[in-house]
């Protein structure tokens, strides 16, 4: 038997030991901290909002659950590099890692942006990840267990959005999780990435009613009529982290609603065929 065909029916371990998820107190984070925490995983939330990154820790403590959050500006690498020590003097090597911290913006134009905030959200968004994935993922390499990294897109990594920091800053994430996958597989370590759509937090509902962002125009591009809640994206995260998804690495996957195949089809210059007389 080669040795391609032997490992291929090898059964890799399930990735194991804590689950670092950043951006953890709030939204996406927040839900696959729960899902994390339920699993039975060992959690490590890293947030810069400690308020209410410790009492979703206290809370799922009391539950029984191992939680720890810890004080984390992700943009900083010499930080994110101390609280992995931390984080590994406590509960051992990251076995999964979700880079869920990020800034999101409204709608601005590149003449007129503001580049001190453009900088900042791509320290964020951008750099934030990468930080975290080299920091965990030596833990995971060194430890030699495997593991899995998910690091959080967006349709902005799938399409222009008139969001000139953050949608380019996706699209780079996009790549950066294809070159860690390329370069950790042989770890066993599986790294991919989630592309939500539009969630239905407090947030956007917030957005919605400040008329930052258009209800009717949102709807009126996906193939399904609901959006995603946070617990659908932290589903797919899990999915991504299970022993099911052992072979798949690399990818990026939409949690959209139908939203990638039906933007441009919906608006489409002819006209969308449902909503002409007489069409099913
Ligand atoms: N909400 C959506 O509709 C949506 C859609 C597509 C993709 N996403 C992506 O999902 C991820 C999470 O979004 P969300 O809606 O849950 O956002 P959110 O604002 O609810 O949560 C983001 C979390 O990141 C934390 N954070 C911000 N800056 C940080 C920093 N420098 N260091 C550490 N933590 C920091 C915040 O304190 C917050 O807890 C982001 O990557 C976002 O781009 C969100």
């Amino acid at each position: 038997m080669s040795s391609a065909s032997a490992s291929a029916s090898a059964e890799p371990p399930a990735p194991r030991g804590v689950a670092v998820v950043t951006g953890g107190a709030r939204g996406i984070g927040e839900a696959a901290v729960r899902r994390f925490a339920a699993d039975g995983y060992p959690v490590a939330i890293l947030d810069v909002d400690a308020g209410r990154g410790e009492k979703l820790a206290a809370e799922l403590s009391r539950d029984g659950a191992q939680v720890a959050f810890h004080a984390c500006d992700v943009a900083d690498p010499d930080t994110v590099a101390a609280v992995a020590d931390r984080v590994a003097a406590e509960f051992g090597p990251a076995g999964v890692l979700v880079t869920s911290a990020a800034l999101i913006p409204n709608t601005e134009s590149i003449m007129d942006m503001d580049l001190s905030a453009h900088d900042r959200m791509w320290r964020v968004n951008y750099h934030g990840t990468l930080h975290a994935c080299r920091s965990f993922g030596r833990q995971m390499v060194d430890a030699g267990a495997g593991g899995s990294i998910v690091t959080v897109g967006s349709i902005n990594s799938l399409l222009p959005l008139p969001l000139p920091a953050y949608n380019p800053a996706k699209v780079a994430l996009a790549r950066l999780t294809q070159l860690l996958a390329a370069e950790l597989g042989r770890h066993r370590v599986r790294v991919n990435s989630v592309a939500p759509t539009y969630v239905m937090t407090p947030e956007l509902q917030a957005r919605i009613d400040a008329g930052q962002r258009d209800l009717g125009k949102m709807m009126g591009v996906h193939a399904l009529d609901t959006l995603p809640l946070t617990a659908d994206v932290a589903d797919a995260i899990a999915f991504l982290c299970s022993p099911q998804a052992r072979t798949i690495t690399g990818v990026l996957l939409p949690v959209d609603s139908g939203w990638a195949a039906s933007v441009s089809y919906m608006t489409y210059s002819g006209g969308v065929p449902w909503q002409k007389p007489n069409t099913r």
